[in-house]
């Protein structure tokens, strides 16, 4: 995909302007070598008493100053004020309202793509490191997605201040609930780009105190959007063709299209899940049916299915897939599918004990995990679990569970979908022990 940004360049020693953000000279003041990055992004360094101090915008092998804005006893939080000696990995950020730390939407811009490759890969080694200790395979990690302009969906944020002609619309700062002012974003889509200067232009002057707006592009070019919060209809209404919006919901109201056509066959409406980025999710969907394969005539039971991203391509490698999501289903349920719209919980809770048998689970969920339906699942006994983490600690709790259960992880493979930001993506399988593996999978 095109990047239209300016190319990276390594950086020289800068005064960091973070500086004007939080200028307070009576904080402590520190001066440390930075080691690592922890798993929310920051620069992980260690004080002259051996504290643990995290650095936000700090990379490894920086040498930098930081005020001291927080502490604990075991850690303190520190904010960056100068970089006496970069690091080799530090590039210039493209993104202002990153360098000047006023935009939380990213937290690596400052690092060059392998190391920010080599911090992801780190952070889930320590995450696993117990299961890694006992056997499980650390896979490399892959990074499919383009360093920009890879984000397809977007939530935007609005604030309108007391006596304003229009809302400020934007991202949250790091760490607050503070609007920053967006006008440009390099991580999105041109498409969400051109629909966020819509929105600046036509729709902040309509918008009441506070709200969001989730915003999908298709892959067309085609922008869907939905409003939370108090919005004029009438001036919502009139969004509907301009630049690339081709639809709008707000309350029970909507305009134009019902959604976009997210990749082809697949339907998706600004508030529905969807992978954030078009080439990431190509790369994760053929990750976990590469590891679910060969699943012909295989029984699958899919928790957490979002709008079928992984049921369709199990369902059409021939799989007779039972799949549970709490949101709505999709608008076409591909057929051999059991769409069972329960909370995972409830729907493992029918299953249990009416003679249900499946081959694999493949479970894909939120941030929190997949603690509360563990047990469940150790019921159902399936031979292999397919786990997509977005949290390596979530994921390195629930495999101890199911090692408890009798399972063995087996193998994780780290994947960087979301470049520029903290997150990363893991794809994981564990083996009941003892379990006669069919030659289907
Ligand atoms: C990380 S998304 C995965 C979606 C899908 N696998 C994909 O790739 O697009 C997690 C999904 O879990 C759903 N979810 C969250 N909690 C749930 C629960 N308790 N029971 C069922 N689904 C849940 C969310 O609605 C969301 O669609």
């Amino acid at each position: 995909m095109a990047q239209s940004i300016a190319p990276l360049a390594r950086a020289a020693p800068l005064a960091y302007d973070a500086r004007a953000v939080t200028d307070d000279r009576t904080r402590p003041q520190v001066e440390i070598q930075i080691d690592s990055i922890a798993a929310g992004g920051e620069g992980v360094g260690r004080d002259d008493d051996g504290r643990v101090t995290f650095v936000s915008h700090a990379a490894p092998g920086d040498r930098v100053r930081a005020d001291v804005v927080r502490e604990h006893r075991r850690y303190a939080r520190a904010e960056l004020t100068e970089v006496t000696q970069p690091s080799a990995v530090r590039v210039e950020p493209p993104c202002p309202l990153f360098a000047n730390a006023t935009c939380g939407g990213c937290q690596l811009q400052h690092l060059d793509a392998g190391a920010q490759a080599e911090a992801k890969a780190a952070i889930v080694a320590g995450a696993l490191r117990r299961h890694v200790a006992q056997g499980m395979e650390l896979r490399p990690i892959q990074t499919p997605v383009s360093p920009y302009r890879w984000r397809r969906r977007a939530r935007f944020h609005w604030f309108r201040p007391r006596g304003a002609k229009g809302a400020i619309i934007g991202f949250f700062a790091p760490r607050t609930h503070r609007v920053t002012d967006v006008e440009r974003c390099p991580q999105i889509e041109d498409s969400l780009e051109q629909a966020l200067a819509v929105l600046r232009t036509d729709l902040a002057p309509a918008l009441g105190r506070r709200g969001e707006i989730l915003a999908v592009s298709g892959h067309r070019g085609d922008v869907h959007l939905s409003i939370h919060g108090n919005a004029d209809a009438g001036v919502v209404a009139n969004l509907v063709g301009r630049g690339p919006i081709t639809g709008v919901r707000l309350g029970k109201q909507r305009i134009g299209e019902q959604g976009v056509e997210l990749e082809p066959g697949a339907l998706g409406q600004a508030d529905d899940f969807a992978q954030a980025s078009r080439d990431g999710n190509v790369a994760l969907v053929r990750a976990v049916t590469g590891a679910a394969s060969p699943v012909s005539g295989s029984r699958v039971l899919e928790l957490y299915a979002g709008t079928g991203n992984f049921t369709r391509a199990l369902a059409s490698a021939g799989a007779e897939v039972v799949a549970v999501e709490r949101a709505r289903p999709p608008e076409l349920i591909p057929p051999g599918v059991d769409w069972r719209r329960l909370p995972a919980e409830r729907a493992l809770a029918d299953l249990v004990g009416t003679g249900h048998a499946f081959d694999l689970a493949v479970l894909d969920p939120p941030r929190t995990g997949a603690r509360e339906v563990v047990p469940a699942l150790l019921e159902l006994a399936p031979a292999r679990i397919l786990y997509v983490s977005c949290d390596p600690a979530t994921l390195a709790r629930d495999l101890d569970a199911l090692a408890e259960g009798g399972y063995e992880p087996t193998w994780a493979r780290p994947m960087d979908l979301m470049p520029q930001t903290a997150h990363v993506e893991i794809v994981a399988e564990a083996r009941r022990l003892g379990a006669e593996l069919s030659p289907r999978g």
